[in-house]
């Protein structure tokens, strides 16, 4: 989401008439993303604000030597309000998530000669300039389709910084996809912490909206419906999601369209059912796992990807081993594996963060391994298929070679062939199974 604000706020500067720079070496501004899910991310915001500011002063290494505003956005701006400027008194502004609209017109205040400017974002906020985008730059993108976050899970921050969900005019997110399939976009990604919740807390149809053609009456595949419609482009994704959204109007919308990627990111967090209770996850491990197995159902290459938290308040390793034994059962094709970080505010908070350091590292790296031994496992049973690649480009690794992902969103590494263009799709042959990577071969 922190990619997608950043390239919203990229777009309105060079709508207001400024250039982008290489990099921070030659920029005269600098505004850093924020995001406070976990502390470390927030220090790290935080730390570089601090390196800019020194910059722009003088001081310390000059790895700007060009910055005449610093500007500071996203969650951590609104987790500390005003204390913001506590931590950074020199910061020339500070913008709340649903508020980056304001960006040009703070900068240009910035450069007129006012500094510290707090704008804070409200809950119910609905954004300016969600829907601009930096044109022709690439044939993926992302669309915000939901903000913020109505779950109230015990350890998380997202919904006090935010806000409440908001979903927008199905209207306005297809014409968003349609211009950008019009730009050369083949694939998109949906956004939302809990995308299925899409047109739950307000209607995202109205009434002056077409029937859906298939009768689907779900707001969220009905919107796949119509962009699966959207002429040029050619696949469509979404993150992230929760079980209680794996409808049968959900499968069906996979089943049916062609272009929905066969691939979901469904967060776990835990496979304890006592700490997913403490947790205030909404399931039990057996209602996840119901959702993982209607998903396979229909096939069994459909690609599950999740999110875990290892030394949750109380974690024993008994609710360790728990998670474990889940993730075997779901038989995840990647995980993230995040270690627990109290966030102030939070249900969780008020618990004592009593899993030892070294203990949530030990549980991060069994995970880590089981999850490598898993992919390798999963990645096998692959080899011999043909894949669907939509081609992105020499692979970071080794230029002669080429990389793209699958519908399952499994990075696919193939010899380059003299047809094959970014952004285009190509049928490759797997010949070969990493943990992580596929490698194949063009047909
Ligand atoms: N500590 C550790 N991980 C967290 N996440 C969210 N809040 C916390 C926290 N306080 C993780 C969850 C979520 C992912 C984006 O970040 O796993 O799915
Ligand atoms: Fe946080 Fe839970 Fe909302 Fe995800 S669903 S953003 S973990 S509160």
């Amino acid at each position: 989401m922190n990619v997608r604000d950043s390239e919203a706020v990229e777009a309105l500067m060079l709508a207001a008439g400024y250039e982008k720079a290489a990099g921070e070496a030659e920029a005269d501004i600098v505004i850093v993303n924020s995001c406070t899910v976990r502390d470390m991310a927030e220090r790290k915001a935080v730390g570089k604000c601090g390196n800019l500011i020194a910059a722009k002063e003088g001081r310390g290494k000059t790895v700007a030597p060009n910055v005449k505003v610093v500007g500071l956005m996203g969650c951590a701006v609104k987790r500390m309000g005003a204390d913001v400027f506590k931590s950074l008194p020199r910061l020339d502004f500070a913008v709340g998530p649903r508020r980056f609209g304001t960006i040009p017109r703070l900068v240009a205040r910035c450069l007129a000669g006012e500094t510290r400017i707090l704008e804070l974002s409200g809950d119910d906020e609905v954004p300016t300039g969600m829907d601009a985008h930096v044109g022709g730059s690439s044939f993926q993108s992302y669309v915000t389709v939901l903000l913020g976050c109505d779950n109230r899970c015990s350890y998380c921050i997202v919904p006090d910084v935010r806000g409440h969900e908001y979903s927008r005019p199905a209207r306005e997110v297809v014409a968003e996809v349609r211009a950008l399939a019009a730009h050369g976009v083949k694939e998109v990604c949906l956004l939302g912490q809990s995308v299925l919740r899409y047109g739950v807390r307000n209607a995202a149809w109205s009434e002056d909206d077409p029937p859906s053609p298939g009768g689907y009456t779900e707001a969220f595949p009905r919107l796949l419906e119509a962009l699966n419609a959207v002429d040029g482009l050619e696949r469509i994704r979404f993150t992230s999601a929760h079980p209680k959204g794996c409808t049968d109007e959900l499968v069906r919308a996979y089943r049916e369209f062609p272009k929905v990627c066969r691939h979901l990111h469904l967060p776990v967090q835990s496979g304890s059912d006592r700490v997913l209770k403490e947790m205030g996850r909404r399931y039990t491990r057996a209602e996840y796992l119901a959702a993982v197995a209607k998903l396979r159902a229909f096939d069994p290459e459909f690609a599950i990807t999740t999110d875990v938290i290892v030394g949750y308040p109380g974690e024993t390793e008994e609710d360790f081993e728990a998670t474990r034994s889940l993730m075997d059962e779901a038989g995840f094709d990647n995980a993230f594996i995040f270690k627990y970080s109290p966030r102030p505010g939070t249900r969780s908070a008020a618990l004592t963060d009593d899993v030892p350091t070294s203990e949530k590292e030990r549980r991060d790296q069994v995970l880590l391994d089981d999850q490598e031994r898993r992919g390798q496992v999963r990645n096998e049973r692959l080899v011999g298929t043909v894949r669907e690649v939509l081609a992105e480009g020499p692979s970071l690794r080794n230029s002669a070679r080429w990389s793209g992902r699958d519908g399952g969103n499994r990075i696919v590494v193939f010899e380059p062939n003299e047809g094959v263009r970014t952004g285009t799709i190509v049928k490759v042959r797997i010949t070969a199974a990493r943990p992580q990577t596929l490698i194949g071969e063009i047909t």
